[in-house]
């Protein structure tokens, strides 16, 4: 287990969440600001790389567990709580500089709860009391505005835009970013 907040539990993915994974990434509603809904290559993929950024950084998106489900659903890995959502921190390249990032994509079943920024602020203050970042950033596409509120409700404010290539399209983004206190 990586943190706790009142209501969830972030721990490290494993193989044993594609179910979950899937639920988030081949929804295409859930996935507009990223062109549209992941094919399982995609999937694995994302999973893989998260895989990776445990081992090279000591971090990356985690899952997001309910602390208050203690039987396993149709997206539980299998030790109980279903997983809700991915969050957790990732480096980012943004505006040509070496970044850490919260990020926050949450199954469509569990939006409009607050857990999006319950896991996200936990991730945040973990970046700066643990991890010794001075910043924090959310690179939010400049269609999301459901992401935007998050970024804003953890205290950010916009610090850039700049266009990121992504799925062969050109996607403007906003920089969003808050800095440690004092
Ligand atoms: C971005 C995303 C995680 C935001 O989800 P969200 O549900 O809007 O955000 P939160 O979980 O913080 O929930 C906030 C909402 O819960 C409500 N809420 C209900 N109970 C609450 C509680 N106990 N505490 C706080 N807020 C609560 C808030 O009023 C707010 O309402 P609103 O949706 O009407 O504004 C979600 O839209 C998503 O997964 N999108 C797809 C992936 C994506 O685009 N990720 C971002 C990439 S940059």
């Amino acid at each position: 287990m990586i943190l706790e907040t009142e209501r969830l539990r972030l721990r490290e993915m494993t193989a044993a969440d594609l179910p979950a994974l899937r639920a988030i990434l081949q929804d295409p509603v859930a996935m507009t600001a990223y062109e549209g809904a992941f094919d399982e290559a995609m999937v694995r993929d994302w999973l893989d790389r998260q895989l990776e950024r445990y081992r090279n950084d000591g971090f990356g998106l985690w899952a997001v567990e309910l602390r208050s489900s203690s039987s396993g659903g149709p997206d539980s890995a299998g030790d109980g709580a279903p997983v809700i959502g991915q969050c957790g921190i990732t480096r980012q390249r943004i505006d040509g500089d070496d970044v850490l990032e919260v990020g926050y994509l949450f199954n469509r079943a569990h939006w409009h709860h607050g857990y999006a920024t319950e896991a996200a602020a936990a991730c945040r203050d973990h970046a700066f009391t643990v991890l010794g970042a001075d910043r924090v950033y959310a690179q939010v596409r400049d269609t999301n505005l459901a992401s935007m509120n998050v970024a804003i409700r953890l205290g950010m404010t916009v610090r850039s835009r700049f266009v990121k290539h992504y799925r062969g399209i050109d996607m403007p983004h906003l920089a969003f970013a808050v800095d440690r206190a004092g």
